[in-house]
């Protein structure tokens, strides 16, 4: 790894947390729609975040999860079962991680450069899912934008990062699943390694990949 690496920044949802576990562990209420619903869910949760806060009406992850959930469960017709949101909404608050996750972390923690997370999860359910998934304890920082009400991919949210962090863009290893995300990240400055577990096209070409993989575990034998 070069020398000049301080800090590992890691996104939270889909690249450490599996974004569908909640969806598959209550399967048996979908039948073959469980695919769509998670995909919407997923896709109006990310949509909202970024709408609101042109909008000027910033609300925090967890509510806009709960949002993003009952339009897809209304667009499915699946919204007369009102346990089945609570049961949803209770799984996705300790979310399973990738199976990758913790044998990845686990060898990064041997290097011993600084493993930090970023996320636009609230504090609360990040920390619960990552100790739900055996992560919590490898990782030094779990940073949240609770306090600014901005989300990524704003920069302000990567240089909080630098902020806390005391380093600079230059020294840090932002991973993420995310395209929307490692854009961002790359555009502020970061160095930025994609985990490409479905090997989905490439986007946002404007923005220079540093390096590409196909599991968390791969990137952290490289390293
Ligand atoms: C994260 C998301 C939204 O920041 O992927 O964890």
């Amino acid at each position: 790894m070069s020398d000049d690496i301080r800090a590992f920044v890691f996104d939270a949802y889909g690249t450490l947390l599996d974004v569908n576990a909640a969806v598959k562990r209550n399967m048996s209420s979908f039948g073959d729609t469980g695919e769509a619903v998670a995909a919407m869910w997923r896709s109006r949760q990310l949509e909202y975040s970024w709408t609101r806060m042109l909008m000027g009406r910033y609300a925090d992850f967890w509510t806009l999860t709960e949002e993003a959930l009952s339009f897809a469960l209304r667009t499915f017709k699946l919204d007369q079962d009102k346990s089945l949101k609570e049961r949803l909404l209770k799984s996705y608050f300790v979310l399973d991680a990738h199976p990758d996750a913790r044998e990845a972390l686990t060898r990064l923690k041997d290097s011993e450069v600084r493993i930090s997370v970023l996320s636009n999860g609230t504090n609360p359910m990040v920390r619960a899912a990552l100790e739900a998934g055996g992560l919590l304890e490898l990782i030094d920082d779990v940073l949240t934008v609770d306090e600014l009400k901005i989300y990524k991919p704003d920069p302000r949210v990567y240089q909080y990062a630098c902020d806390t962090l005391n380093v600079k863009p230059n020294e840090v290893v932002f991973v993420s699943s995310n395209s929307w995300d490692l854009a961002g990240a790359s555009s502020f400055g970061f160095r930025v390694a994609r985990i490409n577990r479905s090997g989905a096209a490439r986007e946002y070409e404007f923005a220079r990949l540093h390096s590409e993989h196909r599991s968390l575990v791969e990137l952290a034998t490289l390293v």
